[in-house]
C-alpha cells in the first residue's frame, strides 16, 4: 500500500492539506497520467522555502529558507541531524505541508514510503498490497496486473507476488511498499528514512532496490533521507541538512569529507 500525491507545485500554493504528518488524498478525478514535469532537467527545484509549525500561539521556524536542485533520474541523499527538517521538506515536496512562502517546482506526482513498513504494508498477499492504491483509478484487471507485476520487478520482488506478506522481512516488505508506490506511476519517490529498522542485508536490498528503479527509469527521481552513513556511495549526490536550511550539495565523497570535517564518523 501507498501513498501518494499529486497536488500543484507552484510556491506557496500547493493546495495539499496542510495537516502535519497527514495524508493528502487525491482527488477522485485523478488519472495516472496526470503526470508533470519541471521544466528543466531537475525534477526538483526549491528556492527560499519557509514554513513555521506548532499551535496557532506557538509557531516555530522548521524550513528557514531551504534551497534544493534535485537532478531527474538520480537517488539524492538528504542527511542532517534529527529535528533540522528532513521530513518536514519531503512533506512539502509531495504537497502533504503547504509552505508560508517560497518556490517548488516539482516533478508530479509523487510517491511517499515512510520508515515503518508495518504502517505501509496491509493487504494479505504482496499483489493485493501492490494493486491496493490502483483502486482509485479506472483500470482493468489487466492493467492492474501489469502494473503490480512491473513495480514488482523493479524492486526484484516478483516472484513474492503471491506470498503472503505476513511472512516477508522487513527489507522485503519495504520493497513492497515501494512497489505499491510505483505502481501508481510516480515522477518523484520520497523516501523517509526507510532502513531504519533493517539488517544490513535488508538495508542493501531495498537500496539496491531504489537504485535498480532510478537507472532503469530514467524519468523517476528518488529523494531518500538517511542517517546512515554508509549509504552514501549508492547516491547520485547528497544534500545536508541543518537547522531547516540545505547547508551543503555535492557528490557522495564531496557529502562524506563534509561531514567529516563536521566530526561526523564517515
Ligand atoms: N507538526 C509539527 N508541529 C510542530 N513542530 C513540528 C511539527 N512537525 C515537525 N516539527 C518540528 O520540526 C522540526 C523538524 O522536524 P522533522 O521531522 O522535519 O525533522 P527530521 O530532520 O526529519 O528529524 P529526524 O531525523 O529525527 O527524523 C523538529 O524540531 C520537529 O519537532
Ligand atoms: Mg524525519
Amino acid at each position: 500500500m501507498s501513498t501518494s500525491s499529486s497536488s500543484s507545485s507552484s510556491s506557496s500554493s500547493t493546495g495539499a492539506s496542510a495537516a502535519a504528518g497527514g495524508v493528502t488524498v487525491p482527488p477522485a478525478s485523478l488519472t495516472r497520467s496526470a503526470v508533470r514535469r519541471t521544466s528543466s532537467l531537475n525534477s526538483v527545484i526549491v528556492h527560499d522555502l519557509r514554513l513555521k509549525l506548532g499551535s496557532r500561539d506557538v509557531k516555530r521556524p522548521v524550513l528557514n529558507g531551504v534551497d534544493l536542485q534535485v537532478r531527474r533520474g538520480s537517488l539524492h541523499m538528504l542527511l542532517g541531524p534529527n529535528g533540522c527538517g528532513k521530513s518536514t521538506l519531503l512533506k512539502v515536496l509531495g504537497g502533504l505541508l503547504v509552505p508560508d512562502s517560497g518556490l517548488i517546482d516539482a516533478d508530479q506526482p509523487s510517491g511517499f514510503v515512510f520508515q515503518n513498513p508495518d504502517h505501509q504494508v496491509v493487504m494479505p498477499t504482496v499483489a493485493a498490497d501492490v494493486a491496493f492504491g490502483l483502486g482509485r483509478y479506472e483500470l482493468t484487471e489487466e492493467e492492474v496486473a501489469a502494473a503490480v507485476r512491473s513495480s514488482l520487478r523493479l524492486v526484484n520482488m516478483e516472484d513474492f507476488m503471491y506470498r503472503a506478506t505476513h511472512t516477508l522481512s522487513g527489507g522485503q516488505r519495504q520493497r513492497v511498499a515501494i512497489a505499491g508506490a510505483l505502481a501508481e506511476d510516480p515522477k518523484l519517490l520520497l523516501l523517509d528514512e526507510l532502513t531504519t529498522f533493517l539488517d544490513r542485508e535488508d538495508q542493501f536490498g531495498v537500496l539496491g532496490a531504489v537504485k535498480n528503479i532510478t537507472s532503469q527509469r530514467k524519468d523517476v527521481t528518488a529523494i531518500w533521507v538517511t542517517h546512515r552513513f554508509e549509504e552514501l556511495q549508492f547516491a547520485d549526490a547528497a544534500s545536508y541538512m541543518e537547522n531547516g536550511r540545505v547547508v551543503f550539495t555535492g557528490t557522495p565523497d564531496e557529502a562524506k569529507a563534509y561531514m567529516r570535517k563536521l566530526g561526523a564518523p564517515v
